[in-house]
């Protein structure tokens, strides 16, 4: 059974306990990303338009059940109102009298932010006591937090047994139907690429991936545990040398199943990252790979251009430093100027794409990291999941 969709919800008049995820990157107290902010606007305006009082809670970042002015969602609160270009209220707290009192007050096509949902360990806990305490505050719910579907949390799962009424919103809907062309009959070939920096946090997504894709791209800080895996010399590279193991298992299980696994040919390279780089196909001793070099970029570049559906997920080296930034925007410009159906999900390689304003060029973007990596291996969302239970 699959959750309900918004569109067949009562919301006409009704207070809707809104869960979006808008754990924005900061920049002391200011938003430094709206991406979060921006891709939520369809739902809370859907809502607005047929007279909901809409009652929106979200996490941001992880404050571990304690009250963090540098964490409070105010600032988020203040870009929305901008966004939506009318006044959004703002509750001090996320739960309680005050707070249901503030709900009722909320007229139809208003809006009102709760703080922080990560403020009370009750949260994170999945703490019924908790979700009851939420559920007192809509007479609808509706989930639009893609990013944080795979989290069971309070406000995403223990939280729904108390709705009669209950589905997801526009996002959801909107990143289930662009990632489920992934995971159900893709267009071939199709082609992985993983970067970021450490493979113990690839494994499942690898291990999936194989059973799914024709090729594996590699870059990113991991590519130097499946080099140093086969042998190749990476300098003082960065290395999990308990993953070396494991890093040749996997290629040896691609190679099994014929799936072609992609690894750097050559590098950027140099004693630190504030030294001066070289592009070098070799990595000697007293110096690292910090990103992956022309060459390299020109073969992966070759693939990503054969191929007919692409999966991208984790920058191939420090991006965030000019020097080390030719790598990614190269992969980035493959991926953009391919046929293929793209998608791009994960926190750093979305910003990266971004960054080199190629977002245009892109299929579908996730706003989900973990989230969108969780199901495109084939995994239940608990959110997913207590919606469905929920029924039609
Ligand atoms: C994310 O940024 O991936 C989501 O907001 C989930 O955040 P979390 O990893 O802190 O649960």
């Amino acid at each position: 059974m699959s959750p309900r969709a918004l569109e067949t919800l009562p919301v006409e008049g009704a207070r809707v306990l809104l869960r979006l995820d808008l754990n924005t990157p900061l920049s002391g107290r200011r938003v430094a990303d709206a991406t979060r902010i921006d891709a939520a606007l369809p739902t809370i305006r859907h809502l607005q338009e047929r007279g909901a009082r809409v009652v929106i809670c979200s996490h941001l970042g992880r404050p571990k059940g304690q009250k963090m002015r540098e964490l409070s969602l105010e600032p988020v609160a203040s870009v929305l109102a901008e966004r939506l270009e009318s006044e959004v209220m703002f509750a001090h707290d996320t739960v309680g009298d005050d707070v249901e009192y503030l709900t009722k007050e909320v007229p139809q096509g208003g809006v009102l932010v709760l703080e922080n949902l990560r403020f009370h360990p009750g949260e994170k806990a999945n703490d019924p006591d908790f979700a009851g305490r939420l559920a007192r505050l809509g007479d609808v719910y509706v989930n639009d937090a893609f990013g944080a579907l795979h989290r069971s949390h309070a406000s995403v799962t223990g939280v729904v047994e108390h709705f009669k009424q209950a589905g997801v919103g526009l996002l959801v809907q909107r990143e289930l139907e662009a990632l489920s062309k992934l995971v159900t009959s893709p267009d071939r070939p199709y082609v992985g690429i993983l970067g970021g920096a450490k493979v113990s946090d690839k494994i499942d997504v690898i291990e999936s991936l194989m059973h799914r894709v024709d090729a594996l791209i590699i870059g990113g800080a991991m590519a130097y545990t499946f080099l140093a895996a086969k042998g190749v010399e990476i300098g003082d590279s960065l290395v999990e040398e308990n993953k070396l193991r494991l890093a040749r298992r996997l290629m040896d299980r691609c190679a099994e199943r014929g799936v072609k696994v992609f690894l750097p040919v050559d590098h950027v390279v140099a004693a630190a990252p504030d030294a001066e780089p070289v592009v070098s196909d070799s990595i000697g001793e007293g110096l690292k790979g910090f990103d992956i070099g022309p060459e390299t970029v020109s073969a992966y570049a070759a693939v990503i251009a054969r191929a007919s559906t692409i999966f991208w997920n984790g920058p191939m080296g420090m991006f965030e430093k000019e020097p080390f930034s030719g790598g990614t925007r190269g992969v980035a410009e493959a991926v953009a100027a391919a046929s293929a159906y793209t998608v791009v999900g994960g926190g750093d390689s979305a910003a990266a794409i971004h960054h080199f304003e190629l977002a245009d060029r892109i299929s579908h973007i996730s706003t989900g990291g973990g989230a969108s990596l969780q199901y495109i291996e084939g995994k239940e969302l608990p959110g997913l999941v207590a919606l469905a239970r929920r029924g039609a």
